[in-house]
């Protein structure tokens, strides 16, 4: 895909492809961030095109994983972090009726642990180094958050099921107005 893309993710994170998650520990993942970084540079050349690279993480790390995570993208020159995919946690919806369900949790109770991420990443990776927020934005104020946080820009998927695509144009300006 690289003559198309723009940017290209790497999802590292999905909690429904069994021992993905295991790419973010710290061998695995120099091991493939060195390989990526490698093709990447050889597709460049083909191309004539510097296609940026970005890694896709998860909300259920704590603060040494995503530590470590963040010295490996410095390491490696990767381009970019987007943060967080979906989390297996169920502490946000303890009780509800769906709540031991398989899978990964997407809006509104991921959060949370998405803004945490994104801060201890902002606060690892310093001012500069692209961070794109993910997780839980419903409203524009929810967009917001994510850029205080330390994102330099959002993405939104579920919040388009709920608030359909009117969301795009509140968020544009909450966070214009923040501006
Ligand atoms: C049904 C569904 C499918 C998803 N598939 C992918 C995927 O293929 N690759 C990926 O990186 N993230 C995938 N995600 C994660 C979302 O891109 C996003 O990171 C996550 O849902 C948190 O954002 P949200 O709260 O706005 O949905 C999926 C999420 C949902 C709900």
């Amino acid at each position: 895909m690289y003559p198309y893309a723009d940017y290209v993710t790497v999802n590292i994170s999905s909690p429904n492809t069994k021992n993905l998650r295991e790419l973010q520990s710290d061998a695995a993942l120099h091991a493939l961030l060195s390989a990526l970084k490698a093709r990447q540079g050889e597709l460049a050349a083909e191309h004539g095109r510097q296609v940026p690279l970005f890694l896709k993480i998860a909300p259920d790390l704590d603060q040494s994983q995503v530590q470590a995570i963040a010295e490996a993208l410095q390491r490696h020159g990767i381009d970019g972090v987007i943060a967080t995919n979906t989390t297996l946690s169920r502490e946000a919806v303890q009780g509800m009726a769906h709540a031991q369900e398989a899978g990964g949790l997407s809006g509104a109770p991921v959060r949370e642990a998405s803004n945490r991420v994104i801060g201890q990443l902002r606060a690892a990776l310093g001012a500069g180094f692209p961070i794109i927020g993910v997780g839980g934005i419903l409203s524009g104020a929810d967009a917001v958050a994510k850029i205080e946080a330390g994102a330099d820009a959002v993405q939104i998927y579920t919040g388009l099921i709920y608030r359909g695509p009117a969301l795009v144009q509140e968020v544009a300006q909450a966070l214009r107005q923040r501006r």
